[in-house]
């Protein structure tokens, strides 16, 4: 009786030890993705204490974060496209090519980031095919123009010494902007998102969850 008690208590150790050798593998395995945020955008063709509607430009800072707190991030060149919609009034720009033209696009070079880092990219693009004095009109109303920004890039993760394989990172954002040229609000950062989000809260609950199951159980065995 004793000696196969002692085998099942062995057996049991061994399958918990086992499975949590496996839940702290997969915990330092897993990766989230960078967060990505448009915090300035400005047009100087729309701003309307200056008389430009022939600058072409649109610049804006593009802020990127590492929220892993121990792997790294090497981004593949960041391609951003600029797009606005065929009608002017509309407040957001569709995904639909159809009733959108692309007016302009520019490439981040790709970089390293280290963990739980922020990195700020400064850049410009020059448009062509806007018909901005158009759009100033639909300002004159005291509403916003719609732009699009669409991000495409592929990262991969630094665990310790190697990399994991690349994986493809499509995220979009519509910026709108008023009569000052600059985007609203001024002041905060518009979240980059991708088409279908992660349902990443359900997918964190449930790993406190089994960390904990796995606790009790270890808890209630010893
Ligand atoms: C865009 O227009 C083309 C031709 O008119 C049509 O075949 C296509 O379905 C349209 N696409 C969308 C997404 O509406
Ligand atoms: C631009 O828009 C204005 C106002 O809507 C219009 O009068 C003008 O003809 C347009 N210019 C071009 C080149 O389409
Ligand atoms: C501005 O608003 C007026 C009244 O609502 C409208 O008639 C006019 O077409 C609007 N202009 C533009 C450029 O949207
Ligand atoms: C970015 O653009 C370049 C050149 O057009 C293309 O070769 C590359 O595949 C694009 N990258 C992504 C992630 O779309
Ligand atoms: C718009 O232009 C005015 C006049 O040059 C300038 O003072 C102001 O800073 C510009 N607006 C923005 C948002 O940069």
């Amino acid at each position: 009786m004793f000696e196969s008690d002692g085998c099942g208590r062995c057996c049991l150790s061994f399958i918990l030890t086992l499975g949590l050798t496996a839940l702290f593998f997969w915990l330092s395995l897993r990766t989230d993705k960078p967060k990505c945020s448009i915090e300035h955008f400005y047009v100087p063709a729309l701003n309307k204490s200056l008389n430009s509607p022939h600058n072409t430009s649109i610049y804006f800072m593009l802020q990127l974060n590492n929220p892993n707190k121990d792997k790294g991030i090497h981004y593949d060149n960041v391609n951003l496209t600029f797009s606005v919609s065929n009608n002017p009034n509309a407040t957001s720009v569709s995904n639909n090519p159809n009733t959108t033209h692309q007016i302009g696009n520019t490439t981040i070079v790709g970089f390293r980031q280290g963990h739980g880092k922020k990195a700020k990219k400064w850049n410009f693009t020059e448009t062509n095919g806007v018909n901005w004095t158009a759009f100033r009109h639909v300002l004159n109303n005291s509403t916003v123009v719609a732009f699009r920004v669409d991000f495409a890039t592929a990262v991969k993760y630094k665990i310790l010494f190697w990399y994991t394989k690349r994986d493809g990172l499509k995220l979009r954002a519509n910026v709108e902007v008023d009569s000052s040229g600059e985007k609203v609000p001024r002041k905060k950062g518009i979240k980059l998102t991708s088409a279908a989000p992660l349902p990443g809260g359900c997918y964190s609950a449930l790993v406190v969850f089994s960390v904990n199951l796995s606790l009790l159980l270890i808890l209630g065995f010893m």
